[in-house]
C-alpha cells in the first residue's frame, strides 16, 4: 500500500517533489519511465517479492524525463530511467546523467547488439520497423528491402513520418552504419521523391494511408500493426506486412531500454533492477506490454505476435543498436538536407 501511495505522490508531485525525502527512503529504487503499461505493475510487485525493495515510478515523455533529470543534477531521486529508442538512450547519455554498468548477468543474458559497448544503457526488448503494402494495390509485395522504398517503380506511392520521429532518425542511422553517409543520403532523397503526401501524423496513420489507399506502402513499427489487427481488423485486412531485409542483414530492429542514473541515491538496486529486467519472468512480461519480442531468445513471445509470426520470418539485423544514437546527428543533417519534413 505504501509503495502505491508514494507512486501517487511520485507522479502528481511534479516538480514540487521532495528530493531529499525520495532520496532518504530505504531499500527502494525510483523508477523515471517513458513507458507505461499495465504488465509493468506485475513487474514491479515481482521485483519487491523477490528481493524486498519498493518500487516508486515516475512517468512522463522521454525527452521530459531526461530534461528533469539533468535539471535535478545531483539531487535527482532517479535511479533508473526507462525509455523507447536507442536513439532516446543516445540522447541519455550524451546529457551526460547515466551510469555506466559492468554486469556479468547483463552481458551474458543480453545480446552484444542491444546493449551499450560501454554498459552505459540495456535493450530489454525489441521492435521492428516494417514495410507495409496495399493489398488492393498489388498482388505481391511491391518491394522486399529498405533500400527499395528508393527506387523509381514506387514513386508517388510512399508514406513514412516526419524525419523529427526518432524511429524514423534511427533508421536512417541504421542506413548510414550499413552504407555511409553518401549512399545513405542517395536513398534519403530517394524515399522523399517517391513519397505519396507530405510526411504526417504518426506510424498508425502510415498503416492506415495503406489501408485506405492513400498510400501504397508505408513505414511503420511493428506493434501499430497488431494494434490495428485487435481494433480494426476489416482495414487491417487490406494491408499487406513485408518483414524487409530478409536475405540479407534482417529486419532494423530497435529497442526499449534502461539505464542507471548517475546521481541515484540507490545504486545496487538499479543495477539489481536491471538484472532482473534480464529474468526470464520479466522477459515475459516487460516485452508484453507493447507487443514487443523479449531480447532474450527462449523467453517466450505473446499470442499476438505468435500470430505475427505466421506473416514472415524475423531475421533481425544484429549491428549494434548503439550505432543509431552515434550516426543521429549525421542523419538529421541529410534529412534536413535532402527535404523530408
Ligand atoms: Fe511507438
Amino acid at each position: 500500500m505504501a509503495t502505491r501511495a508514494f507512486r501517487t505522490v511520485l507522479a502528481t508531485a511534479a516538480l514540487a517533489l521532495s528530493t531529499s525525502a525520495v532520496a532518504a527512503a530505504d531499500g527502494a529504487v525510483n523508477i523515471y519511465s517513458a513507458r507505461h503499461y499495465p504488465q509493468d505493475e506485475k513487474l514491479f510487485s515481482e521485483f519487491t517479492e523477490r528481493t524486498g525493495i519498493e518500487v516508486n515510478t515516475l512517468s512522463g515523455g522521454s525527452d521530459a524525463l531526461i530534461q528533469r533529470i539533468k535539471t535535478e543534477g545531483r539531487n535527482t531521486p532517479a535511479d533508473v530511467l526507462v525509455t523507447v529508442d536507442a536513439g532516446r538512450l543516445w540522447r541519455a547519455e550524451q546529457a551526460g546523467i547515466l551510469s555506466n554498468v559492468n554486469s556479468e548477468r547483463l552481458s551474458e543474458r543480453l545480446p552484444a547488439s542491444v546493449r551499450h559497448p560501454e554498459g552505459a544503457w540495456f535493450g530489454f526488448s525489441r521492435r521492428m520497423r516494417l514495410i507495409f503494402y496495399s493489398k488492393e494495390h498489388y498482388d505481391a509485395p511491391p518491394v522486399t528491402t529498405y533500400e527499395g522504398l528508393a527506387d523509381d517503380k514506387l514513386a508517388g506511392e510512399v508514406c513514412i513520418r516526419s524525419s523529427g520521429n526518432v524511429y524514423n532518425q534511427s533508421l536512417l542511422a541504421s542506413l548510414i552504419a550499413h552504407h555511409g553517409a553518401e549512399k545513405a543520403e542517395t536513398w534519403a532523397a530517394g524515399v522523399v521523391d517517391n513519397f505519396a503526401r507530405e510526411p504526417q501524423g504518426g506510424d498508425t496513420d502510415q498503416i492506415a494511408g495503406v489501408a485506405a489507399g492513400v498510400c501504397g506502402v508505408a513505414v511503420a513499427n511493428h506493434y501499430y500493426y497488431l494494434r490495428m489487427l485487435e481494433k480494426n481488423p476489416d482495414l487491417a485486412e487490406k494491408v499487406g506486412v513485408i518483414f524487409p531485409n530478409q536475405d540479407g542483414r534482417g529486419v532494423h530492429a530497435n529497442v526499449s531500454g534502461a539505464a542507471v542514473v548517475k546521481h541515484g541515491p540507490n545504486r545496487q538496486n538499479a543495477v539489481r533492477f536491471l538484472a532482473f529486467l534480464a529474468s526470464d519472468f520479466a522477459q515475459r512480461y516487460f516485452p508484453a506490454g507493447n507487443n514487443e519480442y523479449p531480447v532474450v531468445a527462449d523467453a517466450g513471445i505473446t499470442e499476438d505476435l505468435e500470430a505475427f509470426k505466421e506473416l514472415g520470418s524475423v531475421k533481425i539485423d544484429d549491428v549494434n543498436v548503439a550505432l543509431y544514437g552515434e550516426h543521429q546527428p549525421q542523419a538529421q543533417k541529410i534529412f534536413d538536407r535532402v527535404g523530408w519534413k
